[in-house]
Parts: structure tokens; C-alpha cells; sequence
């Protein structure tokens, strides 16, 4: 997580803007390509909040909502309380971060991961005002805002220490050896080791910590209900790497699998259709994205994934 203060905020501003700004000009005058940034572009990436509060926007969010905002957007992957460790401790911030309103920058560019940037600029305070409620900084009323937000004093604020072995290049590191440069080791000999797989396998097959079929798993029919041609299809999307660009009820890159059920319901050959446009990819039906070709799925495969989608239908 960015932790930064005062003067490196404001470099990184510095250095941002002056990316977005001198680069497409420069490249403009000598080479005749690209464009000058809107003003409205830039706003569109200068979206960073410093430790004094510059850069936050208008609005404002409870404690309270923000229960609501976390329940909804963030409780499946950081637990319900903030505890769930599979990916990061939510209730741990507090001892990472020596300004909240980073809290607020990093959760309104980067989360509610795969989805950043879907919430407003309220539901980024409420949540906020939630997780530090979470943490115990902040009391169960607080309302957090462009004025209340820097105000919060995190309480390892001044607990950071800069470690200069590693953030000076002539920092002394914590190695003290001298670096063998002739008449080395022919052999060498590990003599302390992890345990064999601890590493490797601490996380399982990352495959099976795959989330996104998780708003599938919700809202798809008891296995019971489905028919032997289906079976096996929402484990064949997972596999096969639909569920990066689809979800069940929502657009992601691609269409919801839904909309498509709906879309192709009492069509006859949409089955066939379908395949061949999964197999060989293409666009224009929902818009300008393409899907890329998958040209190595068998036909089996093809149709048990099309008709799993199509059985998603919400008008049955
Ligand atoms: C699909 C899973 C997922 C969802 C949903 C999600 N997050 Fe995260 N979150 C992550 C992952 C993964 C990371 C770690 C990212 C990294 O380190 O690059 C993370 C990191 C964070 C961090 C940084 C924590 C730290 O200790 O550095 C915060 C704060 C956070 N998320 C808040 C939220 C909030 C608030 C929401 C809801 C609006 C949310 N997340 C929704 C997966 C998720
Ligand atoms: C890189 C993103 C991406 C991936 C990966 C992807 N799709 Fe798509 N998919 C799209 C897009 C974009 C469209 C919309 C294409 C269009 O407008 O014609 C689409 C459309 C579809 C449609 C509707 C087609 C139509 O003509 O109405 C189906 C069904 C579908 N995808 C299934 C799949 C399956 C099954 C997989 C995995 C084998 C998959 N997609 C992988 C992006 C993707």
C-alpha cells in the first residue's frame, strides 16, 4: 500500500502532471502524433489525495452507510468485520497508514477490486469512515468529508521509520558480507530450506481462489435442476477464462451472460450461432470490444459453455 508523505505526494504529483501534460505536446510539435490532454482528461487521472486533504472531492458518508456500502461491495473478499485474511486485513490498516485520507485515495482508485472507480464519491466516505470505525479510530458517529478526513490522526502516525539501507542507493544494507567477485564457490550448498511445498502450496491452486464466479453461485439453479448438458459449463467458464471478461448479471468487458440468455431465448440456433462466435470471435453485437478468438476449445466444450449460458435466461 502507498505510504508517502507530504513531499513525495506532492513529487509524485508534480511528475504525474507533468507526464500528462509535456508529453503528448512535445510529441505533438516534433513528431505530429497524438494530442494535447483535455483539461477534462487530465481531471479524469488526476484523482490523488494527499495527506492535508488536497484533492478530495465534495460529498460525505457515515459510519453507518458505510456498513452498507462495505457489506455490499467489500465483505465477500475482506470479511464481514474487515478480519478475512485471504486477501488483506481491512482491520489492520490502521497500523499501515499514517494518513486516512490515503485510505480514501487507495479505495477510490483501486477498489472495489475488479470493479475500481464504480463507487461515488459518498460511498468512497462512508466506507471509509467504515473501515476506520473498524479499526477503532474513529467513534461510531463520525461522518467522514473533505474536512473530517484529514482531521483523523491514525495512531502509528509517527511510528514509521525509514529503513535506508533500502531507500538510499548508499544506504548500508542489512547483508553484511562482502559480494564473492573471483575464485568463488564452484558448488554451492543450500543448507536451510522452507519446508518442500510450504510456499508452493500456501494458497492451494490459486485456481479454486478464483472470485469471479461468486455472484454466479448466488443466483444459479440447484445443481438438481440442471440438465446433464450443462453440468460442468460454470466450471468450463472458469477454466477457460470467460469469467475474466463475463459475469453472471452484470457487463464487465463482455456482456452479462444473462443479457445474452435473454437476448437468444426461443432462438433455435443459438447454440450453434453462439459456439462458432465463442470459437472464432467478433464484435458488434454488444458494442465496439471484441471478443478474442478461442480457437483451441473443443465443440464439446463449446456447447456445454453456450448452453450453461443460455439456461441463465431470466424470463423462463
Ligand atoms: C474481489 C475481491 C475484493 C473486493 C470485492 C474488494 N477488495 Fe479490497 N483488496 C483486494 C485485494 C486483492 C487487495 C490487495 C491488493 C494489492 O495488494 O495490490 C485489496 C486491498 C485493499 C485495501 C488495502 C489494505 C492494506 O492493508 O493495504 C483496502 C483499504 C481495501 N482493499 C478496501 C476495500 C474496500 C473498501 C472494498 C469495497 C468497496 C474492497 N476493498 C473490495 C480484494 C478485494
Ligand atoms: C477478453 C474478453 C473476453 C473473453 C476472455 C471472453 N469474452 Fe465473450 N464476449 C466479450 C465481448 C466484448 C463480447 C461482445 C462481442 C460483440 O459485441 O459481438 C462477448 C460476447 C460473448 C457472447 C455473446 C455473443 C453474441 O454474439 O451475442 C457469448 C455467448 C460469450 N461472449 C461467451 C464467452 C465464452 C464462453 C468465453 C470463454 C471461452 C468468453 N466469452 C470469453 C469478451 C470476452
Amino acid at each position: 500500500m502507498l505510504k508517502c508523505d507530504q513531499s513525495c505526494g506532492t513529487l509524485l504529483g508534480i511528475f504525474l502532471l507533468a507526464m500528462i501534460v509535456s508529453v503528448p505536446a512535445r510529441s505533438q510539435d516534433k513528431y505530429h502524433l497524438g494530442k494535447k490532454a483535455t483539461p477534462a482528461e487530465i481531471a479524469g487521472w488526476n484523482i490523488d489525495v494527499r495527506p492535508d486533504g488536497q484533492g478530495l472531492p465534495a460529498g460525505q458518508g457515515s459510519v453507518n452507510q458505510g456498513n452498507d456500502v462495505y457489506d455490499a461491495n467489500c465483505a465477500a473478499c475482506h470479511g464481514t468485520f474487515g478480519e478475512s485474511n485471504e486477501y488483506l486485513a481491512l482491520t489492520a490498516v490502521a497500523t499501515k497508514l499514517n494518513y486516512a485520507t490515503t485510505l480514501f485515495d487507495y479505495i477510490n482508485r483501486a477498489m472495489p477490486f475488479p470493479h475500481s472507480k464504480s463507487l461515488t464519491a459518498d460511498q468512497v466516505y462512508a466506507v471509509s469512515a467504515y473501515v476506520l470505525n473498524l479499526n477503532n479510530v474513529v467513534p461510531n458517529d463520525f461522518v467522514a468529508n473533505k474536512d473530517t478526513l484529514p482531521k483523523v490522526k491514525m495512531p502509528y502516525r509517527d511510528g514509521f521509520k525509514t529503513f535506508p539501507g533500502l531507500m538510499s542507493v548508499h544506504g548500508k544494507p542489512d547483508v553484511h558480507n562482502t559480494a564473492c567477485m573471483k575464485h568463488c564457490a564452484k558448488d554451492v550448498k543450500v543448507t536451510a530450506d522452507l519446508p518442500k511445498g510450504f510456499v508452493k502450496n500456501l494458497y492451494g491452486d490459486i485456481r479454486d481462489n478464483f472470485r469471479g464466479l461468486a455472484s454466479m453461485n448466488e443466483t444459479a439453479p440447484p445443481k438438481s435442476e440442471l440438465t446433464a448438458a450443462v453440468v460442468g459449463g460454470k466450471e468450463l467458464l472458469a477454466k477457460n477464462g470467460c469469467t475474466a471478461c463475463h459475469a453472471l448479471d452484470q457487463k464487465v468487458v463482455g456482456p452479462a451472460f444473462r443479457a445474452v440468455a435473454d437476448k437468444y431465448r426461443g432462438n433455435a440456433g443459438a447454440v450453434k450461432l453462439l459456439s462458432a462466435k465463442i470459437k472464432n470471435g467478433g464484435a458488434g453485437v454488444w458494442g465496439t470490444i471484441p471478443m478474442p478468438p478461442h480457437p483451441d476449445l473443443s465443440q464439446a466444450d463449446l456447447e456445454i459453455m453456450t448452453r450453461w449460458v443460455l439456461d441463465q435466461t431470466s424470463k423462463k
